[in-house]
């Protein structure tokens, strides 16, 4: 027990820790934002249909660890280890693993993984939006009026597509794979407990694709006012998703430390960018709403209520702002030397969408 206490170091959270041990264990499979339903495994219809008109997106998703972990995750010592804690046989047949690491199709009985972190484990399940996105009203893109895009774009959204612009959401996905909220593949399994993910760092190295509107000519970085919103809202949902974390933690084990300091953590960034841009008070909201329910076991009502709080104050954010009044954040944002991986240069043109 004492161990546990000493990795929390100072953190107000420690004391509140001391908390009963709840036993609620039959609850802790399963999460609000598991990506593997969100994306509608039985909507998937896999990244070669993308690539059909997305080719260039495809070349640069083929660099990227999203695309390796397919082979070499069940192939890894590391893995075989988690999974034999786990008693799991098969990694690929096994769907804990499968709803992070791969993308999976369920047509039949049977969930089927079909590649690794894929097109749809972000943009979502194409099956109802592959058409109506791609169409152009069934005009061309020379003759489709403005209020026929706009309501192509619409029904797309309604069907459940992800566009680039819905950053809440996608930062939603993003962090409910990468906080790792899975009590028992981190307590048993051994699994690590979430990365150092930040949103702007994260998504501008070797995740970039902006090749489409380029035509594959380049793959420019995301515009000064747009990596101000990724950097907000990524926090705002990593607070969000580690707080949900914390309220569905049953035991006093590193899950629920891990989970706690991450929220923690991140409500102090939170406060920090609060005090940088008093223009955006949803970041003040958002902070305070952080320290609203203690970081303790058998407080999920109060955290949970925390989290959906927040996660309108996100989406508020998101509405009311474009980043271009918020220059006053950018000394908090990670520069290019902190991007994971490296930007793909984009492929020759050729055959570009
Ligand atoms: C039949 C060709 C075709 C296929 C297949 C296709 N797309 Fe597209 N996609 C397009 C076109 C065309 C556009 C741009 C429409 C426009 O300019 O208004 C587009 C735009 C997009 C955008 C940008 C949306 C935005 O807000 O600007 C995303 C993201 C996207 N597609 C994802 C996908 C994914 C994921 C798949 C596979 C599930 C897919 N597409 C399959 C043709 C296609
Ligand atoms: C909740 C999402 C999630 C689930 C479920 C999950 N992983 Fe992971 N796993 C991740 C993330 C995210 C990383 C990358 C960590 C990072 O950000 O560097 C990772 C990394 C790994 C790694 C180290 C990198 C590598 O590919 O060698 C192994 C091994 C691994 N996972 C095995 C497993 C196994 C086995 C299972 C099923 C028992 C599993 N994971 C289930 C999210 C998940
Ligand atoms: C890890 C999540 C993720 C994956 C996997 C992913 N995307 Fe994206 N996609 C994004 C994000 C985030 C953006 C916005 C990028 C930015 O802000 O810099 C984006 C942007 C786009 C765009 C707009 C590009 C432009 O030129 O503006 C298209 C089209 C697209 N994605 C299609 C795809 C296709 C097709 C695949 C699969 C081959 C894919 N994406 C895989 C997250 C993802
Ligand atoms: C479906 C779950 C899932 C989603 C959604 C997801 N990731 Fe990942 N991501 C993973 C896993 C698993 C790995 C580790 C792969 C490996 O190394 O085996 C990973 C690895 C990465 C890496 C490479 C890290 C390294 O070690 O170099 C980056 C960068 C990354 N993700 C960024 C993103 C961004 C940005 C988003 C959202 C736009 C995102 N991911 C969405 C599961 C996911």
């Amino acid at each position: 027990m004492f161990a546990l206490v000493d990795r929390m170091g100072s953190l107000p959270v420690t004391r509140l820790f001391a908390a009963a041990i709840v036993s609620l264990a039959f609850l802790s499979i399963g999460f609000a934002s598991d990506p593997a339903k969100a994306a509608g495994a039985n909507k998937v219809v896999g990244p070669n249909a993308c690539a059909e008109c997305h080719k260039e997106e495809a070349e640069v998703w083929k660099g990227t660890h999203h695309f390796t972990t397919f082979r070499d995750m069940p192939r890894s010592k590391e893995a075989r280890r988690i999974a034999d804690r786990l008693k799991i046989k098969r990694i690929k047949s096994q769907s804990l693993c499968l709803g992070c690491h791969f993308t999976t199709n369920s047509t039949r009985k049977k969930k089927k993984p079909l590649a690794g972190v894929s097109c749809e484990s972000c943009h979502s399940a194409g099956k109802d939006w592959l058409k109506s996105h791609s169409e152009f009203s069934g005009k061309t893109e020379q003759t489709e009026s403005k209020a026929e895009a706009a309501e192509r774009w619409r029904q797309s959204e309604a069907s459940g597509m992800i566009r680039p612009a819905a950053i809440y959401k996608l930062a939603k996905n993003c962090f409910g794979c990468h906080v790792v909220p899975q009590e028992k593949l981190v307590n048993v399994g051994g699994h690590s407990a979430g990365s150092a993910f930040e949103l702007v760092s994260w998504s501008q190295g070797e995740i970039r694709h902006n090749v489409w509107y380029t035509k594959g000519k380049s793959n420019a970085v995301a515009s000064a006012k747009r990596r101000r919103i990724l950097y907000v809202v990524g926090l705002a949902v990593e607070l969000e998703t580690s707080i949900r974390a914390v309220a569905r933690a049953t035991k006093r084990k590193p899950y629920a430390f891990e989970m706690a300091r991450r929220a923690d953590a991140v409500r102090k960034k939170l406060a920090r960018a609060a005090k940088a841009a008093p223009k955006a008070r949803e970041l003040s909201q958002i902070a305070e709403l952080g320290h609203s329910a203690g970081l303790k076991l058998d407080n999920s009502e109060a955290l949970l209520e925390a989290a959906d709080k927040i996660a309108l104050q996100a989406l508020a954010l998101v509405g009311a702002h474009d980043g271009s009044g918020l220059a006053a954040l950018d000394p908090l944002i990670p520069g290019s030397e902190k991007y994971k991986g490296k930007p793909a240069k984009p492929a020759t043109a050729a055959g570009a969408g």
